[in-house]
């Protein structure tokens, strides 16, 4: 199976790592739009143009799956994409919710969701927990973060300030943190340590396999996929800092 994995960046390294340590797929292309990111930023309308445009980025690739990396993406522009590519594509919305599910039994747990500004606002988290009955849920949009780790900021001062600014009115530390963002896991060490190590850090690449592995009835493979990196834009650097988030 030939899969394509998108993201605005290099976020969706995270739901890769994931995917190539499970050894699910024969090829993996990342797609990463470096030269636009971020789109945690941009308007409902501007996230579904550039999304549909990650279709004709594939469309020469001949790809069997497209997993959709990105939260932002996922949120808005999911259902556009299933409706338009000739081939089955997967959010990681519903990954991420179900890795929370695994892990937290307790409806009365505090669960903070950090996201993108339109994660944030699209509520689509919230939603999808009040359903499942958790009912103490918050929300930061940690716009900030994901503009770090492209730069390759994964600790120390600046960082430590973006933690103060987002999170200074958090008196006590949230039973679980949902990572909503494909970008955040790269800095899930500073985010537990600066929780005091008392939070649970959820993020979609732990649920993502479960579920292909489920939907699409896939075996484990005896080689690692063969993998391939593009970007919009300095597709060296893409490649070069992915390559470097793999092995860490
Ligand atoms: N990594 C993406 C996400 O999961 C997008 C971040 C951005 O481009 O703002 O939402």
């Amino acid at each position: 199976m030939r899969v394509g994995i998108f993201d605005s960046g290099i976020g969706g390294v995270s739901v890769l790592k994931s995917l190539l340590e499970a050894r699910l797929f024969e090829e993996i292309i990342y797609y990463g739009d470096t030269a636009r990111v971020p789109y945690g930023t941009k308007d409902r309308e501007t996230i579904i143009a550039y999304s549909l445009e990650a279709l004709e980025f594939f469309a020469p690739h001949k790809i069997d799956l497209l997993i959709i990396a990105c939260n932002t993406v996922s949120a808005y522009a999911l259902d556009i994409l299933k409706a338009q590519a000739p081939y089955p594509v997967v959010g990681v919305i519903e990954a991420g919710v179900l890795a929370l599910q695994n892990k937290v039994q307790d409806k009365n747990a505090s669960i903070l969701i950090l996201a993108t500004q339109a994660t944030t606002k699209s509520q689509v988290y919230p939603k999808a927990l009040h359903s499942l009955g958790y009912k103490h849920i918050d929300s930061i949009a940690t716009t900030l973060f994901v503009p770090l780790v492209e730069e390759g900021i994964y600790e120390g001062e600046i960082l430590q300030s973006c933690f103060k600014h987002y999170f200074h009115a958090i008196s006590t530390p949230p039973r679980a943190i949902i990572l909503g963002c494909t970008h955040y896991p790269f800095i899930a060490k500073a985010i537990r340590e600066y929780f005091g190590g008392e939070s649970l850090l959820i993020h979609s690449g732990e649920a993502i396999v479960e579920q292909l592995k489920k939907s699409f009835e896939l075996p484990t493979l005896s080689t690692p996929s063969k993998l391939s990196f593009y970007s919009s834009q300095n597709n060296s650097t893409l490649s070069h800092q992915a390559q470097t988030l793999l092995s860490l």
